[in-house]
């Protein structure tokens, strides 16, 4: 009943943009109005956005990010950058890894200390990660907070070694947009990777998970954060998200290569991987499943 996946999801997703409407949960917007509901949705679920995380997901999303950053593998000395960063979940995460890295490389190959950005939209969310930086002990210093879109960042060409977004690039009006933004503030050989809610791959799963979605969620959204609107629209969002594939195709054309991706929990979420190749190895295309990015220029594979 609720669910809107494959061809027709694809349809829609494509004469939305093009008429400039853009998906608001199921509601067809423009954009402003998009850029609002986002808005009022997160300044909405910010206080209790961390609670409402562990007891929507019975504390999944905590695995999830940690395969994230396990992924991402943060060397010593790197400058990160987590968009749409929210309350910190993954930036602190990334931040102790650079930390560890740093910690157990010999002070002879010493260098400056990496660092980590954490660029969100939203200023309550941002305050809500300010306050938990400060609870957990974490170094004012050691993080940098900025109000800025995903589609328009601050930063300069070529600025950062890596780039995350976690459950953050459903929500942004121009995906592709945020795409160009992400392959533009990224070195050559910088990793660009995504976690996000996408299309379940596990036969019998879809039905239970739409019971779940739809009747759960948004009463404990009520219960908890006074707000079941906010988790109706969280939940519609995920469901008219592009599937694997066709955002695996998105964040190829915004030119990275290497493209891969890893489902969690029977495709409940994934994660995207994609690389920012030097310019001599820019026309190297998609890896296979679990691969690196081809060293040689290969030809255009099929989606793993
Ligand atoms: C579901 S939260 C995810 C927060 C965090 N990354 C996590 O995984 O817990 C989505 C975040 O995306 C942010 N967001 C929405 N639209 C955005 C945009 N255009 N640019 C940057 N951030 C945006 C929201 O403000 C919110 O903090």
């Amino acid at each position: 009943m609720f669910a809107v996946r494959g061809a027709r999801h694809r349809h829609e997703e494509g004469s939305l943009t093009d008429g400039a409407l853009f998906l608001a949960g199921y509601k067809k917007v423009k954009r402003d109005e998009k850029e609002h509901l986002v808005g009022q949705v997160f300044k909405s679920v910010a206080p209790s956005y961390d609670v409402m995380n562990d007891l929507m997901s019975g504390g999944m999303h905590r695995l999830w990010k940690d395969r994230l950053v396990e992924k991402l593998r943060p060397a010593a000395g790197i400058r990160h950058l987590d968009v749409a960063g929210g309350t910190g979940d993954v930036a602190f995460r990334v931040l102790r890894a650079i930390r560890a890295a740093e910690a157990t490389r010999g002070p002879s190959t010493a260098t400056r200390p990496g660092s980590v950005v954490i660029a969100d939209i939203n200023p309550a969310m941002l305050l809500e990660g300010r306050k938990r930086a400060a609870s957990q002990g974490i170094d004012a210093y050691d993080l940098e907070w900025v109000e800025t879109s995903a589609e328009t960042l601050p930063f300069p060409d070529e600025s950062m070694d890596s780039y995350t977004v976690s459950f953050g690039i459903r929500n942004v009006t121009d995906r592709a947009a945020a795409l160009r933004e992400a392959h533009r503030v990224l070195k050559p050989g910088g990793r660009f990777l995504c976690l996000e809610f996408s299309k379940v791959v596990v036969p019998g799963l879809q039905q239970l998970y739409d019971l779940y979605s739809f009747t759960v969620i948004p009463q404990i959204g009520r219960i908890v954060a006074g707000d079941a609107d906010s988790y109706q629209y969280l939940v519609e969002s995920i469901r008219m998200f592009p599937d694997q594939e066709s955002w695996a195709q998105q964040i190829e054309a915004a030119g990275f290569r290497g493209v891969e991706y890893e489902n969690l929990t029977g495709g409940i979420v994934a994660i995207h991987s994609g690389f920012k190749l030097p310019r001599a190895d820019a026309g190297v295309s998609r890896a296979a499943p679990g691969g690196v990015p081809p060293a040689t220029p290969a030809p255009l594979t099929t989606a793993p």
